[in-house]
């Protein structure tokens, strides 16, 4: 089952995905020693982001990641590199060695294969990757081995998009072996990106999805009901998801029967 947290206003959720990104975090390197976070563009994390910048003071064995990226340099002001730099990775002092952005000036296919490249050599599997899942959980992933990142921040589009994985994308139905896949024909835009692969999203140990405002209730409402091709943040691990809203993007509560 998905967890969902309804909170007051935006900087409520903010706050608390701050506090479980860190957890995150932390519980990744108490565990293995080395942790892998992926993050996300778009306006919603950015505040997220700030606040992460104080939460989490030791960026050791912490490896950046990221779930997508506009097929833009890393200065634009369309990167989604740029944004975390400057409300994140700037500010906390991250490493710059630990931080694999991903080359959207390489374009979509270069840009996508490197990435996957890197992920391949660097993020290893969850060894019981295609074991049964506990009672209750879904299956992750079946064939061949996909990196586990530990923690992967999303935001949620308008249309149910998720990272650069948009409805009814052939995206969507890609190879299974592919990690990582270049985007063409965005809807938002701009049309060129890069996004991890819906493998990859479902690999990880954890995700955490951010939705504010009421211009996203109806993606929420419809990712957290049946699983279609049609909302692609609905096809996310939902034993391994925390969805964190605000009273504005909070799905409508179950109606009261009456008999
Ligand atoms: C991007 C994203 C994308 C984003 C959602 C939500 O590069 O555009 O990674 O998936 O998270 O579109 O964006 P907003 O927070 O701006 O609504």
């Amino acid at each position: 089952m998905t967890r969902l947290t309804t909170l007051a206003d935006a900087e409520a959720v903010a706050h608390r995905a701050a506090l479980e990104i860190a957890r995150g975090v932390d519980d990744a390197r108490g565990a293995r020693g080395v942790a892998h976070l992926a993050l996300s563009g778009g306006s919603t994390p950015a505040r997220t982001y700030e606040l992460l910048a104080n939460e989490l003071a030791d960026w050791d064995a912490v490896e950046v990641w990221f779930a997508d990226e506009r097929c833009v340099g890393p200065e634009d002001e369309q990167s989604n590199y740029r944004l975390a730099r400057e409300t994140l990775l700037a500010p906390a002092g991250a490493p710059t060695g630990q931080i694999h952005r991903m080359e959207g000036e390489l374009g979509p296919e270069q840009g996508a294969e490197r990435y996957a490249r890197a992920l391949r050599e660097r993020v290893a599997p969850e060894d019981d990757h295609d074991s049964s899942p506990p009672a209750g959980e879904e299956p992750g992933t079946s064939g061949p081995a996909v990196p586990a990142l530990d923690v992967i921040v999303l935001g949620i589009g308008p249309d149910g998009h998720v990272a650069s994985l948009f409805p009814g994308a052939p995206t969507l139905d890609a190879d299974p072996r592919m990690l990582c896949l270049g985007v063409h024909d965005a809807p938002k835009p701009p049309p060129q990106r890069i996004t991890l692969s819906l493998q990859v999203l479902r690999a990880a140990r954890s995700c955490v999805l951010l939705a504010t405002g009421a211009a996203k209730a109806d993606a929420v409402a419809a990712m957290l009901g049946v699983p279609s091709r049609h909302v692609p943040a609905g096809l996310l691990r939902r034993g391994r998801l925390s969805v964190i809203v605000d009273d504005a993007a909070a799905p409508p509560p179950p109606r009261q029967r009456h008999t």
